[in-house]
């Protein structure tokens, strides 16, 4: 029998944020490009406990338009989901909120974390961990402007001279925020070298609320020694998902003491690249769910025998009936 971590000793390990139950306590990271309500259907059908939405600007929001209908679109079977928003004005971030708890999000998530540069030269996302006065007032803003619970995506710090998640979250606390998630890694990293998980358990120890760790889960193991080692509430898993949403599935038993079981077979897995790429089509017409599907659809081969040729195919394809054709073909090659 797998080894329980330690603070699930009974049943599923759930969380509540405010009053938000999420069970399993393990989360898809929200990610630009990617998350969008196609990649989202297929982390809660393998177990997904909270999902995201990829970050929306909070002034593109309130504008509306036909992207941020799409950012901010989810469907029931998704709930619970936290639609994120980025910014800097406290007063446009809280009447943003306002409109995504309107649109029926369970949450709102408040992004302290993105390293682009664009977005942190405006003094968003990342560079928030800069200006910790700022970030209260953003928060006391935001929670002030809604009922629902405003959670709070961080960083480690600024850089490894400035590591303040601790200060960061204590503020969030303090003003009302629902719950954290840290990754560990500052700003300046980006999304080299390894997540330090010992912030994240620095973070968990100085706050009551809950705390989700995120940085390098990439097994069903590594959830459980996460929750372990920092004694974290949740997971929150990103990059280990794509191409690979089974492996919700994987730590959903892994945290209820089951059995974990093996990833599906390579033709099984490439019908759930086609799921992707349908639901895709549906979503976003033809044109952009090639686009969206060709960055992706290498993800779900990877390791496969064949698997480069496959993938210069898949770069190759016009449009997307060619796309599905590739893909077909290739699970009549792996299946012989
Ligand atoms: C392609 C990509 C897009 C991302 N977009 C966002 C985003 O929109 N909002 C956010 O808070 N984090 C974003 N992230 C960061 C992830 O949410 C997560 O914090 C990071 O990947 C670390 O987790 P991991 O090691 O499990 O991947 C993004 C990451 C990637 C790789």
């Amino acid at each position: 029998m797998p080894r329980k971590p330690r603070n699930c000793p009974a049943g599923p390990p759930a969380v509540r944020v405010g009053p938000v139950y999420i069970q399993p306590a393990l989360a898809l990271a929200p990610m630009a490009g990617i998350t969008s309500h196609p990649f989202r259907i297929l982390a809660k059908i393998y177990g997904c406990g909270l999902v995201f939405s990829e970050m929306i600007h909070a002034r593109a929001l309130l504008h509306g338009g036909s992207y941020s209908s799409q950012l901010t679109y989810f469907h029931e079977a998704e709930r619970p989901v936290g639609l994120q928003l980025f910014g800097s004005e406290p007063k446009l971030l809280a009447a943003a909120a306002q409109k995504a708890e309107a649109l029926g999000a369970d949450l709102v998530d408040l992004n302290l974390g993105c390293p682009t540069p664009r977005i942190v030269r405006n003094g968003e996302g990342g560079a928030l961990m800069r200006r910790p006065q700022l970030c209260s007032a953003i928060f006391k803003a935001v929670t002030a402007a809604v009922r629902c619970p405003v959670t709070v995506k961080m960083r480690k710090g600024w850089d490894e001279r400035l590591v303040n998640a601790v200060e960061i979250a204590r503020r969030a606390e303090d003003a009302g925020i629902a719950a954290v998630t840290v990754h560990g890694r500052t700003v300046a990293q980006r999304f080299g070298g390894k997540a330090d998980w010992e912030i994240i358990r620095s973070v968990k120890r100085a706050v009551d609320i809950p705390v989700f760790g995120n940085g390098d889960v990439a097994s069903a193991d590594d959830a459980a020694a996460m929750l372990d080692y920092c004694g974290c509430d949740g997971v929150m898993v990103g990059r280990a998902a794509l191409g690979n949403p089974w492996l919700f599935e994987q730590i959903k038993a892994r945290l209820e003491g089951n059995p974990v079981p093996v990833p599906p077979a390579p033709p099984d897995r490439i019908k759930t690249a086609l799921r992707h790429l349908d639901l895709l089509c549906r979503f976003k017409g033809d044109k952009a769910a090639l686009l969206e599907m060709r960055r992706q659809a290498g993800w779900y081969l990877k390791g496969f025998p064949g698997a480069a040729l496959a993938r210069r195919k898949i770069y190759g394809a016009a449009t997307a009936e060619e796309l599905r054709n590739v893909m077909q073909e290739y699970i009549i090659q792996v299946e012989d």
